[in-house]
Order: C-alpha cells, then structure tokens, then sequence
C-alpha cells in the first residue's frame, strides 16, 4: 500500500498533454527508421540554436577541462556540496538575466536561489509561501505541469483567472476580481498570483499596464506576486520583454514592502535549451524567503559539473550576446515560417512574439462547440494525423477548440511534414463537416462545397523564409 500523496491524482498527470507524450514516446516519428511514426509537437523544447552552444563547446575545451592554473579541479567539484551554489555561476546568471532583459534591471546573486529547474523553483515557492489548502490565482491558459508543481505535493490549490479569446486572452481587472471572490466563495484563502510571462501556451508577452494592474492587484489584496519568466530569452519580436521587476523599479517600489511580496522564477531550460542539465532558480527581494528557499533546495540541487560548465558558458560575454541575438533571431523566422504555412492551409493563431509554440484557432473543426469535441479532434490529430499536439483543455482554456503545437524541437522538414499531415485531415474534416451539414439541411449541393473541398496548394519548402 502506498501513501494518499503518492496516489492522488491532483499531478494531473491523466491531461491529454501527458497522455499524447505517451503515445508519441511508444510510435516516434523517425525520418529513415519510423516514417509513419507520431511527430512530437507537445514538448517546448528550442533545438534551433544547439549548435551554437556545441561550438562554442568544441572550440572552448581548455575551459571545460576541469583544468585550474594547470592543476585539476576534478577533486574540488566532485566533493563541492554547498547548497549556495558556485559564486561564480551565480554571477553568470544574474548578468545573463540581466542581458536578457535588456540590461534594464540588475540582479543581485545573493538573492538568488538554485533549483533544479523551473519545476523545483515552483514547488519550493508554493512551500514557502502558503499553506496546504491556500490558494494562488493563475490566468488561463496555462502550463498544464502546474498541476502537477504547485499542488501535487503541497496541498495549494489553484484558483483559475479565466481569460478570454475575445480580448486575446489578456488578464482583464473584472478576470481578477471574479477569480478573488471565487476563491473566497470557496473559502480559499489567496495567498498570491502566479503568471508565465512570456505566456506558455500563448507565446505572448505582458505588456507594462497589465504589469502595473497585477502589482495594484496584490497591493490591494495584500498578495504575493510569482513570475515564471522561464520563456524570457524568446521574446523575438514587436514589444521587447519587460520583467516584473522592471515594472517595479519603474514605479520606485523597489524598496516597499510590496517588493518582498514579488518573486521570480525562471530556468536555462529554453532560451538556452538545456532542459536535461536542470537548472532552475527563484529570485527575490525578500531575504527571509531565500534563507528558507535555499534550505529548500536541498532536495534538488544543481549539480556542480553543471554549474561548472554553465559558469564558464556565461562568463563568456561575446558569446552570451551573440548567442541570446541569434536565436531570438531563429526563433522568429521560424514562428513566421510556421503562421505563413498555416495561413495556406487556412489555419490561424494567435498573434505571438515569444515562445517555442503557437496557439492554434481550431474551432471551426470541431463538431460541437464542447470539450468533448474537442477531444474527438485531439485523438484523431493524434492517431490519424501522427502528431501530438497538445489541446487547449489541458492548459485549462475555457474555450473549446484551441490547440498548441510547437515548433523549435524539430527540423524545418520534420515541421513542413507535420503541416501536410495537418492540411490531409483539415480537408477530410471540412469534407465531413460539409456532408453532415447538406444531410441536416437536406440540401444537395452547395457552393461551400468548393471552397471547403477544393485543392488548397500544398505549402511547399520553397516559400521558406527560415534560416
Ligand atoms: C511555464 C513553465 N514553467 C516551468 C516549466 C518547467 O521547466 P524546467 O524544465 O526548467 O523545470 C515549464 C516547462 O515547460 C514551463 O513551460
């Protein structure tokens, strides 16, 4: 018999979003081995700029020799335990943070804690600042892993701030307020507000208003603030990414009470694509929380191999620029490249300047304006089409028929093949759809007819304005 913890099922682990994993894990698509094979477009996950980061490898053995003034540090990094980190890795983060928000807030490492990702650093957070059975508030959609970090093991419950397609799905005043009072008629009492900026699903960053209402908000409710800046490094286009941070400064709160109230969570995991090195970290102005945080982490540290490599990754300016330009660079063209060949196949989303992902309109596909039908289009996506995509169901959208599909995890081929598999089931969908549409209405023939069944031209490598 195990533990009540470790079978309940509030990990949400049941999500369409993990379930699709399975699935692809069993039938992944290879180009030579399993061409038939479930294409991943589930995971966010930025392979575009890899090479970069193993060239820069290639080129720099002399620093990741584990050398020191010739003699080895083999011995000094496999007995290092402290739970503070690498000062010299620390250091590198906070500048790197700092370069990736255009240098307009500076970050100080001792208020820095090291987690073993931005999954730690969200559960330590959820630890520190409430109870079992008190609430955060997270606008909709969000990350579907949230379940999973924030609740699971320590008993918080989510309170959702229902966003809409009407307005983008932007955080509204009255979206906040109702959350508030739902929670209290609930009898839940907020302990704070919790946010992905830039957005995950959307690929949307906040603009400073809607910053400075979330900041009004906490004041007023006397509330903690979190912000999962994990998708910081990809913002690429149009308005560049403003931190909470900044938008605190801005206002000269840096040194209120409300400043200790505001914490941020990111990780190298994807604008640096390192998911498998783990390295996540919470940062704060409040000095209680990183002493007890940091005591946290204990439980998920970051190797000292891994903070060794990534010191000297980041020492390296040069590098650091060139890198964060190139692949805010890449990321953009292939976004852009990605919306051009939906847009052939009649396909829209969300107008997006950030992410590893676009957040799909499919509601004209659906049968019925359910959740239901949208999980009937989920599945056959999945097992006719060969792709996992993930719904906007498991992100806790309040609007059947939005899907996200990623894009930074696989070649321009690999994702021109996905939109073709795509394109196939929209035109036998449509077909259907038509068909059930003159049965109903008894109608024998339609000029809809045309435009749903006709040939649309196959988007084709050609019009490709990826790198
Ligand atoms: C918004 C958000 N937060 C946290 C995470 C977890 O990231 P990590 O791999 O650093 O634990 C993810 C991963 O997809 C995410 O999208």
């Amino acid at each position: 018999m195990l533990s009540k913890k470790a079978m309940c099922k509030s990990h949400g682990q049941d999500s369409c979003y993990f379930l699709g994993w399975q699935e692809y894990e069993k039938n992944p698509y290879d180009e030579g081995q399993n061409p038939s094979g479930i294409i991943q477009m589930g995971l966010a996950e930025n392979q575009l700029s890899f090479d970069l980061l193993e060239s820069w490898i290639t080129r720099s053995h002399n620093k990741t020799g584990f050398k020191k003034r010739g003699g080895s540090i083999f011995r000094e990094l496999a007995l290092f335990q402290d739970y503070h980190g690498l000062p010299a890795f620390k250091k590198g983060l906070v500048d790197y943070m700092s370069e990736v928000r255009q240098n307009k807030v500076k970050f100080d490492p001792n208020k820095l804690v090291l987690t073993a990702g931005a999954t730690s650093a969200n559960e330590i957070l959820m630890f520190c600042l409430a109870e079992p059975g008190e609430a955060f508030l997270i606008p909709t959609p969000y990350y579907p892993g949230f379940d999973r970090d924030l609740k699971w093991r320590t008993g918080v419950e989510i309170v959702p701030i229902h966003c809409s397609s009407q307005n983008h799905f932007r955080i509204t005043i009255s979206a906040l307020e109702e959350a508030y009072e739902h929670a209290q008629k609930l009898q839940l009492k907020v302990k704070g507000l919790l946010f992905t900026n830039p957005s995950n699903p959307l690929g949307t960053t906040m603009k400073l208003e809607e910053l400075n209402q979330i900041i009004n908000f906490a004041l007023d409710k006397n509330i903690h603030i979190v912000s999962d800046e994990i998708y910081s490094g990809t913002v690429f286009d149009s308005s560049r990414f403003i931190s909470i941070m900044e938008a605190l400064n801005k206002r000269d709160l840096q040194n209120s009470d409300i400043s200790t109230q505001i914490h941020i969570v990111s990780s190298l995991s994807k604008d640096l694509g390192l998911p498998g090195f783990r390295i996540g970290l919470i940062y704060s102005n409040n000095e209680t929380l990183i002493a007890a945080a940091t005591k946290m982490s204990s439980f998920g540290l970051v190797s000292s191999q891994s903070q060794y490599l990534l010191s000297k990754i980041l020492a390296d300016k040069k590098f650091t620029t060139m890198y964060i330009k190139e692949n805010q660079l890449r990321l953009k063209n292939r976004q852009k490249l990605l919306v051009s060949w939906l847009l052939e196949i009649g396909m829209k989303c969300l107008r997006s300047n950030a992410g590893l992902f676009c957040w799909i309109d499919m509601r004209h596909l659906l049968t019925s304006n359910t959740f239901e039908a949208e999980t009937e289009l989920w599945k056959r996506i999945l097992y006719e089409s060969g792709l996992n995509v993930s719904p906007g169901s498991s992100f806790h959208c309040t609007e059947p028929g939005w899907f996200r599909i990623c894009f930074a995890n696989m070649t321009k081929e690999t994702l021109h093949l996905s939109i073709r598999r795509i394109k196939a089931l929209v035109d036998s969908l449509e077909c259907t759809l038509l068909q059930n549409y003159q049965q109903q209405h008894k109608v024998k023939s339609l000029e809809k007819n045309n435009l749903f069944c006709e040939h649309i031209r196959l988007p084709s490598l050609d019009s490709e304005r990826d790198h």
